[in-house]
């Protein structure tokens, strides 16, 4: 079975990010950064530069080979999950790295191995372009790149980034491993003041993915969906350049970070607007909330009020979980950030953790009945 373009109008997409597998982000995953050898570095790539590249290799193989399991995918399984979104660089594809840029080499292999586990169990898998050539954002370790300035907005590195789409785009098709590998996000959470990013690269990038799967004669059932960052992220519309006619095959995809949102910090505020989320502005739709946590305010997460690690707190946490699933399923769906991190106690941005806390509960369908919205 192949899950694409025409599925995902009949899959509410329940998932999880994979975060810190493909590119290491050391706020979620110190332990994993110690071990390596990189607790000192900012980012993936001034890692493998501290460690020299052969070392860096064999610490890298040892993460991809060991940070999420089989395991990891039966679980997820079990706890009515459908799907994972599995954010990687660009230097997947060895041959776009340039000889003055640092990158651990050989995680393709471990990407086929993770897309095989998830068609295994009918797991739904969403690739998404995380790091891109030159860095979409500036100081920004999602990237895998610590950087002043970012230089993806260039013609150079939107090639690049539009030859890594096509490499995926082929490697989903042909390869048996990836056949339910039905979503390829074009870049993650770009800057918000480059015109051409959707003139240029949004319209670029589809039009190369939609002639690959023209050359392989796929059929229009099996294409891809295409995703985008939605217009609410800040960075333009790529409704405005692919259209909105569903047989376009796109989704889009909005971060929705209550943290870091204009409200008040009180549980209430915090509540109200979970349950008043509204997608699909500028016509995008379907929307998949690709990116959210339960995590609260800088100001007062360490609060003994708001402490998830004290015992009558978990109650509200709970909801704040429902509220927001059963706002974004009234969209195509969410995927929460993150899997699995190394934040001890804190389970804010630990699906897996929030479970084992008893926070998430392992029934979904309990989400609207908790919420309360
Ligand atoms: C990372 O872990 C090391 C060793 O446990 C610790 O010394 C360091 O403070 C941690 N860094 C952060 C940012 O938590
Ligand atoms: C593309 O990105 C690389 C960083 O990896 C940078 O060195 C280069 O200058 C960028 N290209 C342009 C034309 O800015
Ligand atoms: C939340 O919404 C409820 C119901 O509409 C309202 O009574 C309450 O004042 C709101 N609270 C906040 C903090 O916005």
């Amino acid at each position: 079975m192949k899950l694409s373009l025409l599925v995902y109008a009949t899959l509410l997409i329940r998932g999880v990010n994979l975060g810190s597998l493909f590119i290491i982000e050391p706020w979620m995953t110190n332990d994993t950064c110690v071990s390596m050898g990189c607790d000192k570095t900012k980012s993936e790539s001034d890692c493998v530069v501290a460690l020299g590249q052969d070392a860096a290799n064999n610490a890298f193989q040892k993460h991809w080979d060991t940070y999420i399991t089989e395991q990891d995918l039966d679980d997820i399984k079990a706890y009515g999950l459908n799907t994972i979104r599995v954010p990687v660089g660009f230097w997947m594809l060895e041959d776009l790295i340039h000889d003055d840029e640092h990158f651990p080499q050989g995680g393709l292999k471990y990407l086929d191995r993770l897309a095989g586990w998830a068609a295994d169990r009918n797991i739904y898998v969403i690739l998404d372009l995380h790091g891109a050539p030159g860095a979409q954002d500036a100081k920004q370790p999602f990237t895998g790149q610590y950087v002043s300035e970012a230089t993806f907005y260039t013609p150079p590195n939107y090639t690049r980034a539009c030859k890594f789409l096509q490499f995926m785009t082929s490697r989903i098709h042909t390869t048996a491993a990836y056949r339910t590998t039905g979503m390829l996000e074009v870049v993650n959470e770009p800057q918000r003041n480059h015109p051409d990013l959707v003139s240029t690269y949004y319209a670029t990038a589809y039009a190369q993915i939609r002639a690959i799967e023209s050359k392989l004669n796929i059929l229009d059932a099996h294409r891809l969906t295409i995703q985008f960052m939605d217009k609410a992220w800040g960075a333009g519309n790529a409704a405005d350049v692919v259209g909105t006619n569903p047989k376009a095959g796109v989704a889009y995809d909005r971060h929705n970070y209550l943290k870091y949102a204009n409200i008040a910090q009180t549980k209430d505020a915090y509540i109200n607007a979970s349950c008043a989320t509204v997608l699909g502005d500028g016509g995008d739709t379907p929307t998949v909330v690709g990116e959210w946590s339960i995590a609260v305010g800088s100001k007062v997460q360490a609060q003994p009020q708001w402490d998830p690690t004290k015992e009558g707190n978990k109650e509200w946490y709970t909801r704040y979980w429902a509220a927001q699933v059963s706002a974004y399923e009234k969209g195509a769906g969410w995927v929460f950030w993150s899997w699995k991190t190394e934040l001890g106690g804190n389970w804010r941005w630990s699906y897996k953790a929030a479970v084992a806390a008893g926070v998430i509960p392992k029934d979904l369908g309990e989400a609207t009945g908790l919420a309360g919205c």
